[in-house]
């Protein structure tokens, strides 16, 4: 789909998204329109329950009288409202209502409104950010899908005063998108496509864009020491990857710290010999929906060109039950030289971050570092899946990250750490194991990673229950979320960049 900004001008064919707030009370464009309609617009919200709330709509096919094969009336709720996220959303209920109707062009006009603190030139961005975000679509393998049910949408346009502006904006806001795609995409992948190797070479695509990458095999990693990552991988036939990512794009004073991502990148998760009952297993696909976060991520941040020295590091690898497989029980040393006893070959991700998170610290010594992981199903029994748990050694860093998820809708919840909890991990015969107690188990799972995270600033992002969606949301559709590149993005423009 293609997304343009132009001037308002009367209609010119295709279907016409026009407004009405709360009340009835239609925009000024839509009020043109209802005159050339001779009042049509006016008798049919009067004929129907259409009140302008925001999840309403109305349509009217192949009106007379107005150059439209369909007029849809989109509800816009309270003025007062309409912020960013709202117009995203209507934006993207916009490409869910019309996006596979029969039209290749949609035109939106978009008015100015009392009492909405953006100009119509910042709503139109943000729809067009709400409807790209939705249009998202993983079909590539869907060969038998006839073309009635494929989208018909090619061109979304968007007329508002000051488009110039608008298309701007949205220059940017669509970088980003390019960064949720491929997240998405990579989650969307099976195992046998995505794997280690393979999902490496997906991340070294950003080379394209100005990012440095560098992939760590198998000797690499045994000569650092990485006995955790290495002790999950040995089970699988896939090669274990580390992937380091650099975006350079901040004034790269002297001594300037980067910040830092880390992904758990399991790019299938059996268990191993604690294996998974075989009920869901395949949803184990996207247990790299961490790593996937962190390359769509450095793809947006290159793609637009952040003043931001950022570093992406992820860990990948196939937890496998096999001959070589690591059992319960083993005793694997990490890079850190901290020794881990695996009592359940299950609670794989951990091992993998905490050899991750000390390499990333060692090497680039990061001003903040944040890690996202599918850690725990523990975390869906405690937030379900509506928001993310969030970890951490820094209260400011925390503040951070929850304002910043609040403004993309990609929301935090944070959970108590402690010493109590650690008490949990630990182990008689090494300085940890890798599970506490039946309870508090995404909390016990932070902690183990909390020991490989020096006094850095760190936070643990747990996006277990976030990153798959069984449901249709405004911008985001069921299916892989890319929930963590919006927020993460969103963290480096309001507090890292240029700074
Ligand atoms: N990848 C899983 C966590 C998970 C579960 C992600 C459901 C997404 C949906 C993780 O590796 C795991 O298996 N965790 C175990 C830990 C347990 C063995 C302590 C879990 O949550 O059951
Ligand atoms: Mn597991
Ligand atoms: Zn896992």
């Amino acid at each position: 789909m293609k997304i343009v900004f132009a001037s308002p001008a009367p209609p010119d064919g295709g279907a016409l998204v026009v407004g009405a707030l709360e009340g009835r009370k239609l925009t000024p464009s839509a009020k043109a329109l209802d005159k050339m309609l001779k009042g049509g617009l006016t008798r049919a919200v009067k004929a129907s329950r259409f009140k302008g709330k925001k999840d309403e709509s109305l349509t009217l096919l192949a009106p007379s009288g107005v150059k439209a094969d369909r007029v849809f009336l989109v509800g816009l709720g309270k003025a007062a409202d309409l912020d960013a996220l709202r117009l995203q959303n209507i934006g993207g209920r916009i490409y869910a209502a019309l996006g596979a109707k029969g039209h290749s062009t949609v035109s939106v006009a978009v008015d100015a409104i009392d009492k909405c603190k953006l100009k119509p030139s910042e709503m139109a961005a943000e729809m067009a950010l709400g409807a790209r975000l939705r249009s998202y679509r993983f079909d590539k393998y869907r060969t038998k899908e006839g073309r009635d049910k494929k989208p018909t949408l090619k061109t979304l346009r968007l007329r508002c005063q000051g488009a110039g502006r608008a298309r701007a904006a949205y220059a940017v806001a669509a970088k980003v998108a390019d960064g949720v795609f491929l997240t998405r995409d990579l989650v969307s992948e099976p195992a046998n496509v995505i794997y280690p190797e393979s999902l490496a070479a997906e991340a070294r695509k950003l080379t394209r864009l100005g990012v440095k990458v560098e992939v760590l095999g198998v000797r690499e990693m045994k000569r650092l020491g990485m006995g955790a990552l290495l002790g999950v991988a040995q089970g699988s036939a896939r090669e274990p990857r580390l992937v380091v990512m650099r975006w350079n794009g901040g004034k790269r004073a002297k001594g300037k710290k980067p910040i830092a991502f880390v992904g758990k990148g399991v790019t299938f998760d059996t268990g191993g010999i604690s294996i998974k009952p075989s009920g869901g297993m395949e949803d184990m696909k996207w247990d790299m929906g961490g790593a996937g976060v962190v390359i769509g991520l450095m793809k947006a941040l290159a793609g637009r060109k952040a003043r931001v020295d950022a570093v992406g590091v992820v860990g990948l690898v196939e937890n496998m039950p096999s001959a070589t497989a690591q059992r319960p029980g083993d005793i694997v040393t990490t890079m850190s030289g901290q020794t881990i006893e695996v009592i359940n070959t299950d609670a794989e991700g951990r091992l993998v971050l905490a050899d991750a998170l000390w390499y990333c610290k060692e090497r680039f010594d990061p001003k903040i570092m944040i890690d996202l992981a599918t850690l725990t199903g523990a975390i869906i029994i405690s937030l379900g899946n509506e928001m993310a748990g969030l970890f951490s050694n820094d209260d400011r860093l925390c503040k951070r990250l929850s304002a910043a998820g609040a403004a993309v809708h990609e929301r935090l919840w944070r959970l108590p750490m402690g010493e109590e909890f650690d008490k949990q991990i630990r182990s008689e015969a090494a300085d940890m194991k890798n599970v506490g107690n039946r309870g508090g188990g995404s909390i016990t799972a932070a902690q183990l990673l909390q020991r490989f995270v020096g006094k850095t600033p760190w936070a643990h992002l747990d996006i277990a229950g976030v990153t798959w969606s069984k449901a249709d949301k405004p911008t985001v559709p069921k299916g892989g979320t890319a929930f963590g590149v919006r927020l993460l993005d969103r963290l480096v423009a309001d507090y890292y960049e240029g700074k």
